[in-house]
């Protein structure tokens, strides 16, 4: 079956996608959900590599079932044990994988490192979470916002916490998606003003809106999604003790809740700390979508699979 209607090619960031793309991997994923039997065979025995330099739970997990599912095959590979750990070139190592797979997926530190993998091989580069990006989560986000709510243009993303991988996916992800994002980071910790200038330019074109805030309230207000994530990230642990000071009254709980719309939602891309970025009320209670938005990571990233291979 023929899903791909524009040259993606890699998807080192949300930019790889237009407004139109971006609604037409959703959908697929929504019939993906629906219909997994209708795509058993979509990628027709294609290898795809999961390479890991940081741990993961949910993008290994959903990676390797989504590739088992459209019939492909996942060869899982650690960082560590490659030859790429004893400093073999990124562009030796691509140039290899390039004769014995169809795709690399990959997660890794800098973001320039999937931007030499795009560019030395000749298949597609999909971006597992690099340091400023996570643009497969914010796919999976998307697709639960737009389930839950029958449509993303519109709605008000509330994004309160670091501006790291996660503001900076849901800034472009939100904007493409006609949505208004709203990030609240507290001072020396907002996120990269050049992918705010982007996402504000592509926010002009979908008519959604973007804003860098500083008091969590004042972002949540009315917001229909509150989004949050870890004040550390992964690489970033020397700073765990600073981070957390700074990041003191960033936390979402009841009364943030409480501010946004009634029906609004909770979402996390997780592992979550309770306690710190998020009460146990929140994200255990009513609102919270977490798990919904954990399954979807497996449908979105299928589309995605689909719409570059197929
Ligand atoms: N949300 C996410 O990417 O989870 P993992 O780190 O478990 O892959
Ligand atoms: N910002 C987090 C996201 C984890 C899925 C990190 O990079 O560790």
């Amino acid at each position: 079956m023929k899903t791909q209607t524009k040259s993606m090619q890699h998807m080192l960031t949300l930019e790889e996608l237009t407004p139109e793309s971006l609604s037409e991997l959703i959908h697929l994923a929504k019939d993906m959900k629906k219909n997994p039997e209708k795509y058993m065979k979509q990628l027709d025995g294609k290898k795809v590599a999961l390479l890991f330099e940081k741990a993961s739970t949910r993008t290994r997990m959903s990676f390797e079932v989504g590739v088992i599912e459209l019939g492909g095959y996942p060869l899982h590979l650690d960082g560590s044990t490659t030859q790429i750990g004893r400093g073999e070139t990124l562009e030796d190592t691509i140039r290899v994988m390039s004769r014995y797979v169809d795709a690399l997926m990959i997660r890794t530190f800098e973001h320039a490192k999937v931007e030499t993998l795009a560019a030395a091989g000749s298949i597609p580069i999909i971006n597992g979470l690099t340091d400023a990006h996570h643009p497969c989560q914010v796919l999976a986000d998307l697709l639960t916002i737009d389930e839950h709510f029958g449509t993303r243009t519109g709605k008000t993303l509330c994004y309160i916490g670091d501006g790291n991988n996660m503001a900076h996916s849901l800034l472009i992800g939100g904007a493409l998606s006609g949505m208004n994002v709203r990030i609240a980071s507290p001072k020396g910790y907002e996120p990269d003003a050049s992918i705010v200038e982007r996402a504000t330019e592509i926010a002009k074109v979908t008519g959604g809106t973007v804003s860098v805030m500083k008091k969590p309230f004042d972002a949540a207000a009315g917001a229909d999604v509150l989004y949050t994530d870890v004040f550390t990230s992964m690489g970033q642990e020397v700073e765990e003790a600073e981070r957390k000071q700074a990041f003191e009254g960033y936390q979402v709980d009841a009364i943030v809740m409480g501010s946004a719309v009634p029906d609004a939602i909770f979402l996390h891309c997780l592992p979550a700390h309770r306690g710190e970025e998020v009460t146990a009320e929140v994200i255990d209670g009513p609102q919270s979508l977490v798990f919904d938005q954990a399954e979807n990571r497996l449908h979105a990233q299928k589309a995605l699979l689909a719409m570059l291979l197929s």
